[in-house]
This record gives structure tokens, sequence and C-alpha cells, in this order.
């Protein structure tokens, strides 16, 4: 075995020997349990929803490995929490903080839509996923879809949608997803 395989199998033992406790924050606050490792070491991990002291531990910074986030004060930021917030049983994020770091190493949100179809149903979208690129491949990435699909579960949506490119098809499958449809997009001329 070559040393770089090497370190990836002890990596991966790591993973399944660590068993750390995570607590999530949602409207219920039921406890849950995380098992993951950091890229470097063993790390105590917590799985809970985004809270306004995650503008300080890199949250927008992780974002940014997804998207441009441009600049977003954290008066901003604030305020777009409280409206979520505010919009009760709509918008849920989820964040893993690596606890000895102080920092936010993944990240994925819900947004559940009311919908006149099916009988008043809902349906959850998903959104923003994204793990730190030194955090990848341990499965946090299944790790916060998952919860996602159990918040969406039990808030009765129907079914759970999203987005991707061809190359994450195969994390998605591997969470559960199927292939379905196409996606159709207009951008704003003003935007
Ligand atoms: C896509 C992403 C979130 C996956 O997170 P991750 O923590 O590395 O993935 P996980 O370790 O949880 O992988 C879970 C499963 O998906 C598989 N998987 C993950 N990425 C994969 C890839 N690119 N190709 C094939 N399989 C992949 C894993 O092998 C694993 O399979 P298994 O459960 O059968 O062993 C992460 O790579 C990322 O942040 N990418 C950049 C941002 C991005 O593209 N986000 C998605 C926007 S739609």
């Amino acid at each position: 075995m070559s040393s770089t395989n090497n370190l990836v199998w002890r990596r991966r033992v790591n993973v399944l020997k660590s068993h750390v406790n995570g607590r999530l924050q949602d409207a219920e606050k039921p406890t849950i349990s995380l098992n993951d490792v950091s890229a470097q070491k063993e790390a105590r991990t917590e799985l809970r929803m985004l809270e306004n002291e995650d503008y300080d531990k890199g949250f927008l910074l992780i974002l940014s490995q997804l998207a441009t986030v441009g600049d977003v004060s954290k008066d901003m930021f604030k305020k777009r929490m409280e409206h979520m917030k505010n919009t009760q049983n709509t918008y849920f994020t989820v964040v893993v903080e690596d606890l000895d770091k102080k920092k936010i190493i993944a990240t994925a949100s819900l947004i559940v839509e009311l919908k006149f179809a099916h009988g008043c149903s809902k349906v959850g979208h998903i959104e923003d996923v994204v793990v730190d690129e030194t955090y990848r491949g341990y499965k946090l990435g299944k790790r916060v879809i998952e919860e996602l699909k159990s918040i969406a579960t039990k808030q009765g949506c129907y079914k759970t949608i999203l987005d991707c490119s061809e190359k994450n098809v195969p994390f998605y499958q591997s969470c559960g997803f199927v292939k379905k449809e196409l996606q159709m997009r207009f951008d704003n001329p003003h935007e």
C-alpha cells in the first residue's frame, strides 16, 4: 500500500472509530449524534442550525467555496437571519462546526414551499450544499443532507428536490436522490 493510500486508509478507519455527539437546534431541539472526523485529526464536531455567531466562524467563507457571496456585513447577515426565523417553518440552514477550530466546515439549506396542488401540500428545496474543501470525503455532505431530509419529513414535505451539476449526481444518488427532469433558468437582465 502506498503512503498516500495508507494515509487515506487510516483516515477511513478513524472515521469508523470516531463517535462524536452533536446537537441540533431545530424547533424541537432533538438530540442527535454525529459520526465524523476532520481532515487533519479526529475532531470534536457539532451539527446544529445556523446561528448569528456563525458569521464570525467562517459561514460566509465556506459558502464562497460554492457561490459568489459578495460584501455581506454582520448587520446584513443578522437581519437576513431574523427575517428567515420570523418566516416560520420555511428556512432551515444546518451547519457542522469544528469545535476545536470554532470553524464552520459544512452547511446545507432547506426551503419549505407551500403548494395548492396535491391538497395544499409542501415541497422541500435543498440549496447551498457545501463542505469545506479540506474536509471533503468524510461523509459530512451526506450527514447534512440526511438531516435536511429528516427536517423535510417532519415538516410534511411529500418530496424534496434540488438542482446540481452532472459531477455531483453520484453524491446525491448516494444520499437517496434520483435523477428526474431538468432545470430551466431565466437570468434577470438587470442583475
Ligand atoms: C458535493 C459535496 C457537498 C460532497 O460532500 P462530501 O462530504 O465530500 O461527501 P460525502 O463524504 O458525504 O460523500 C457521500 C457519498 O457520496 C460520494 N461522493 C461524494 N462526492 C462524489 C463525487 N464527486 N463523485 C462520486 N461520488 C461522490 C462518496 O463516495 C460517498 O459515497 P458512499 O456513501 O457510497 O461511500 C462536496 O464535495 C462539496 O462541497 N463540493 C463543492 C460544492 C458543491 O459542488 N456542492 C453541491 C452543490 S449542488
